[in-house]
């Protein structure tokens, strides 16, 4: 152990201020000189990526784990646990002692961008399941930082968006999952979100980071920007913000030291900051760490278990029986052809766009895993149905060879512009993805130079093709020697991807023969200053004839057909929102076709988000499978099969139409703003106030098992309080449930609280707890629960609430004025505590009285 304080108080001043900045894009700053270690960092959530950027330079496989709506659909703590276990060992096996997860922002509209990464719509699921992710990374003395604190829920202005927020909501809603994941998870960081929240950027406020969750609810860990977000020295010093992330330093390291010696910082809240940082990095062990390399590792106890979560994801929301018996779980005995059908049967897509991009051990798809598993007299037929490409799919490693025969692309790298130079360094990549990283690959120059990729391409038919560029430096593509596409003379715009970085695509039609190889050479020119260059080359056939025809035509032939519908990665990212509800390309008409010409039909939904789903009358069995990470396949295949029960609930409410998301209106945000209009209402709680029918209700999911929840056995009906949350009161009760069906089977047993006439504006019913239970055929087991004091409780905000309308009266119309005058309050009266199968569907309830005064008259 290592006396931190005494360690700090031998540091120089530069040398502190050192510390509370990068030293590259994924490590901090180490000082040799009294022997503290620079400490790697990874993200977080979909797996550890190790120290590479995401879909950028060279990955590293790793292990890809179900996307955050699928983990939030599980609601199941302790399977939640096992998968943070699983990634903690694989950060430290990637050298790294802090993950940059979980996602816990809420899905407030269905078209943020970054709902797959976020658990729920709820607060209370989304704290548990951090929580339990929590303690299982952390159990390999890795840190987790949970992230985006807070009110990180659109991606439009994504930089500088301000969220207009009232406190009740922040604290009832946005704020709750951080506050569990604290006092529940005790998470050793939090990572500060790029928004401001009602004007002041989170992480230069000193209401939210020292006041609240310093302050209320005592958080030791340290406080670390989200990469490259703005912050002044002094505001978020004073506010308690401890790392700025990545390097080079913007607000922090040099300039901090800078602010102390001209006193516009304290030099407390610099040693705090270094404090702070070293005790997490000794409690974690990582001071007397050694430069770690990364040794991936892919072991089949994670392969198993994420196999076993993403089958616990899947929410059957529908199955209807077809000629008297529910059309699934499909019987192999029964089916002699199959008709797979949809965009991404043949590429199951395992994970969302952005950040939480992980390169995977390998992948599994729904159609080559079900190949696997029948038999070979059953005869598989496959039509994806038509292409729902956002861009031109990027060429894939199978299709290209450099000319020493590997797979994908030779890359030179030259010293100075096109035409001339020394050659630097030369290397292989695996695909068309041709972007390099100046400061996180060996040999190549952060600028200044250029690069020539080339590779033989091959393709099965012969005909036309679309060719494409998305270049973040000018770039000319050639095909045998002739340019086809140049992005130099022509500069494009900028586009969405790769964080805004790309260009908008760039396309050209080729002829292309089978039966020899093509050459493409793309060069790049990285002359100007930036930390990426290089372009993505895309390839795709022309789509010729009716792709939905020929699905219709295998449906009518098989005995049942199983349609894969969804988005990408490109459609759900980090970087942009969805601007519709509606599934790309033609896939509904697909789904309508399919299921009037084979009334089998089984629709599988892979998102990480809701879609609208006007078809959903149309067919018998629906199931939603989202982002399921590298074992989706054979997950999905367990389930259709019936090995394993569809354990999921849906985590969000599936919404008929956009315009009745509680959202609808107030997002994306317009004019540097976005408003958080309909307060406390988010998800189902807006649906039941507003008496809209939403297309499938937030909790709702089938088993192959059937449920009997019984009565509940309460060990009291009364509470009293004081008022406050530390009244003395709790509730207890036990909910027998019994599995009265032939299968084994999982059931998420909900517990809402709904107050009966209360004093202020209240949701209807609030989701307070939650547990999954497993059980065999004829088995029972008692579920227990215990209610506190702040299960019944709402945040009230005194005075602070009415002097942020009063600008006037604190002269500036911001947090860091406001008085500190809010509370946790208890109204004594009758609530009624309702044990129920979903949101909708309530299997009983109690009616409780609360006793005592109220403190707020
Ligand atoms: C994301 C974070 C992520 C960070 C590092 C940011 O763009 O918002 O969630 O951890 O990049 O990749």
């Amino acid at each position: 152990m290592r006396d931190i304080q005494q360690l700090v108080s031998e540091l120089t001043l530069d040398e502190k201020a050192l510390l509370t900045s990068g030293a590259s894009m994924w490590t901090t700053q180490g000082i040799d000189r009294v022997g503290i270690p620079s400490v790697t960092v990874t993200d977080g959530p979909a797996g550890a990526r190790g120290p590479t950027l995401p879909a950028i330079g060279a990955q590293v496989p790793t292990l890809c784990i179900p996307c955050g709506s699928a983990l939030g659909a599980t609601f199941d703590t302790e399977l939640i646990e096992q998968i943070g276990n699983a990634l903690g060992h694989q950060t430290r096996t990637r050298g790294a002692r802090v993950l940059l997860a979980p996602t816990v922002n809420l899905h407030r509209s269905p078209l943020f961008g970054r709902n797959f990464e976020c658990y729920s719509e709820d607060p209370v699921l989304s704290g548990h399941l951090a929580a339990a992710f929590i303690r299982g990374v952390q159990s390999h003395g890795v840190a987790t930082t949970v992230k985006h604190l807070v009110g990180n829920e659109t991606e439009f202005e994504r930089l500088t968006i301000d969220t207009v927020i009232d406190e009740r909501t922040l604290r009832e809603v946005y704020l709750l999952p951080f506050e569990i994941a604290v006092r529940e998870g005790r998470t050793l960081g939090i990572m500060t979100s790029y928004n401001r929240v009602n004007g002041s950027y989170c992480a230069e406020s000193p209401w939210l980071l020292r006041d609240i969750v310093r302050g209320e609810w005592g958080f030791e860990g340290f406080f670390v920007t989200d990469w490259f977000a703005g912050a002044t020295t002094e505001g978020a010093a004073q506010a308690g913000l401890d790392l700025e992330m990545p390097a080079p330093a913007r607000a922090y390291g040099k300039f901090l030291a800078q602010a102390v010696t001209q006193g516009r910082v304290d030099e407390a809240d610099l040693d705090r900051a270094a404090i702070t940082l070293l005790s997490v990095f000794e409690r974690l062990g990582a001071l007397d760490d050694e430069p770690m390399a990364s040794h991936p590792i892919d072991l089949p106890e994670h392969r198993a278990l994420a196999r076993r979560a993403a089958a616990s994801s899947i929410v059957l929301l529908k199955n209807s029986p077809v000629a008297g018996t529910p059309l699934l779980p499909l019987r192999t005995q029964d089916l002699t052809s199959i008709a797979v059908i949809g965009p991404n049967a043949e590429r199951a897509r395992i994970m969302g766009g952005g950040s939480a991009e992980v390169r995977p051990h390998h992948r599994t798809s729904i159609l080559s895993s079900l190949v696997a598993r029948l038999d070979e007299t059953v005869v598989v037929r496959h039509e994806s149905g038509g292409s729902i490409d956002k861009s031109t799919p990027m060429i894939d490693g199978g299709d290209v060879m450099t000319d020493t025969g590997s797979p994908g692309f030779h890359v030179r790298v030259f010293d100075g512009t096109p035409g001339s130079g020394v050659e630097l360094t030369t290397f292989d990549r695996p695909d068309g993805r041709l972007l390099l990283a100046g400061r996180n690959e060996p040999g190549v120059p952060t600028s200044g130079y250029h690069f020539i990729a080339d590779g033989l391409v091959s393709v099965a038919h012969s005909g036309a093709y679309i060719v494409s560029l998305v270049q973040v430096s000018p770039c000319q593509l050639s095909i045998d020697g002739r340019v086809v596409i140049d992005g130099v003379t022509e500069t494009p715009p900028r586009g969405e991807a790769f964080f805004g970085m790309g260009s908008e695509e760039m396309t050209a039609v080729v002829e292309l023969q089978a039966g020899r190889t093509h050459r493409f050479e793309l060069e790049c020119d990285a002359g100007n200053k930036q930390w990426v260059h290089g372009a993505q080359i895309g390839l795709a056939p022309i789509e010729t004839g009716d792709p939905i025809q020929r699905a219709v035509d295998i449906a009518r032939q098989s005995d049942v057909a199983l349609v894969v519908v969804g988005t990408t990665n490109d459609w759900e990212s980090e970087g942009h929102n969805r601007r519709t509800l509606a599934l790309p390309g033609h896939q509904e008409e697909l789904i309508r076709r399919v299921a009037a010409a084979n009334a089998r039909t089984v629709v599988l939904v892979n998102t990480g988000a809701p879609i609208a789903m006007d078809w959903a009358d149309d067919v018998a069995a629906i199931a939603q499978i989202w982002f399921g990470g590298q074992e989706m396949g054979d997950a999905v295949i367990d389930v259709v099969f019936g090995q394993q029960d569809p354990g999921g609930r849906l985590p969000m409410t599936i919404p008929d139409t956009i315009e009745h998301t509680p959202a609808f209106g107030n997002f994306p945000g317009e004019h540097g703003q976005i408003r958080y209009g309909e307060g406390l209402l988010i998800g189902h709680r807006w649906f039941e106030a507003r008496q809209l029918l939403p297309r499938f209700p937030f909790g709702h999911g089938l088993s192959y098992a059937s449920f009997d929840v019984q009565e509940p056995r309460a060990d009291n009906l009364e509470i009293a309080t004081n008022g406050a949350i530390d009244g003395t009161g709790s509730l207890s009760f036990s909910v027998p449930v019994t599995n009265e069906g032939e299968r084994a089977g999982a059931h998420v047993v909900q517990i809402y609280i709904a107050p009966i006439s209360p004093r202020v504006h209240r949701p209807l019913q609030e989701l307070k707890a939650f547990a999954k239970v497993h059980l065999a055929p004829g088995e029972t087991t008692q579920v227990r629960f215990e209610l506190g004091p702040r299960d019944f409780a709402y945040w009230d905000p005194g005075d602070a609430y009415r002097n942020a309308l009063q600008p006037q009266v604190t002269g500036e119309r911001s947090f860091r004025t406001l008085d500190r005058s809010g509370r946790w309050v208890v109204d004594p009266g009758l609530y009624e505590v309702r044990i129920a199968s979903s949101s909708a569907d309530i299997d009983h309830t109690m009616t409780i009285t609360i006793h005592g005064s109220n403190i707020t008259d």
